[in-house]
């Protein structure tokens, strides 16, 4: 009896999200941001929840660096937070960007990876997974979309997409698979990460509609 060989990681994260990932495109705030149309307190509204992410995501990598089966995708150079900080003062008066609502589904969000880094920090490379290949890939598009729907600003707010060029952040995104492959994670483990994979990604599939619920109410003006 012949043996399939096991998927690598990245391949299995890959498969196992790809139609999530064409939903999670199209659902709430994502369409609009895509087609530039998304008004500008809308994507600062976007930016501030990923910033609760981020914010959470980073600190619990870096605590969870001396883990073997963490601390591979742990890659400081990839960190967005002060990427999206800069980007955040950028396009709002006096920080007013901290005033603005986290949505409960991302602080459901923030709680997961709190207890991921205490409980189970294997589950981190997930959320490295989803944040940081999907910032590389995707950031190309949004780049010129966020372009366009701040153009009339003239300031600069896409260093959250900005890793360089495109050869940088493909020799990231290609430097990243090869970290989750090289992750000494037994079978058990590496279920977890596709398991909590999906979950993160049908998560901000729920971030994105309330932010989309949000931004039907009366504009709030951000903008500089
Ligand atoms: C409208 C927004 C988006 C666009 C235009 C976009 C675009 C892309 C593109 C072009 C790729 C490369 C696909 C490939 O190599 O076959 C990609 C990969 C990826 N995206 Fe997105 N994306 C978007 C939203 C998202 C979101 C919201 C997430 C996370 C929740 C995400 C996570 C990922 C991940 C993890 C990958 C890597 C897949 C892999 O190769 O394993 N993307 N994206």
């Amino acid at each position: 009896m012949t043996h399939q060989p096991i998927p690598l990681l990245a391949a299995q994260l890959r498969s196992a999200t790809r139609a999530l990932h064409a939903e999670v495109e199209r659902t709430g705030v994502m369409p609009d941001l895509l087609r530039g149309e998304l008004p500008v307190d809308g994507y600062v509204a976007l930016l501030r929840n990923l910033h609760a992410i981020y914010a959470t995501l980073e600190p619990a990598l870096m605590l969870r660096a001396g883990d073997p089966r963490v601390g591979l995708v742990c890659k400081t150079d990839l960190f967005r937070l002060p990427a999206l900080e800069s980007d955040l003062t950028a396009l709002s008066v006096k920080n007013n960007w901290l005033k603005l609502p986290v949505q409960e589904a991302t602080l459901a969000y923030v709680a997961r990876l709190l207890n991921a880094s205490t409980e189970d920090p294997v589950r981190l490379v997930a959320h490295a997974y989803v944040r940081y290949l999907g910032d590389l890939n995707g950031g190309q598009v949004l780049t010129r979309a966020v372009s366009r729907l701040t153009e009339h600003l003239r300031i600069s707010c896409v260093a959250f997409y900005d890793f360089g060029g495109k050869t940088e952040a493909a020799n990231h995104a290609r430097d990243l698979r090869e970290a989750l492959d090289a992750l000494p994670l037994t079978e058990a483990e590496t279920t977890s990460v596709v398991d909590e994979t999906l979950w993160a990604f049908k998560q901000h599939g729920l971030i994105f509609k309330a932010l989309s619920a949000s931004s039907t109410g009366p504009s709030q003006d951000f903008s500089v």
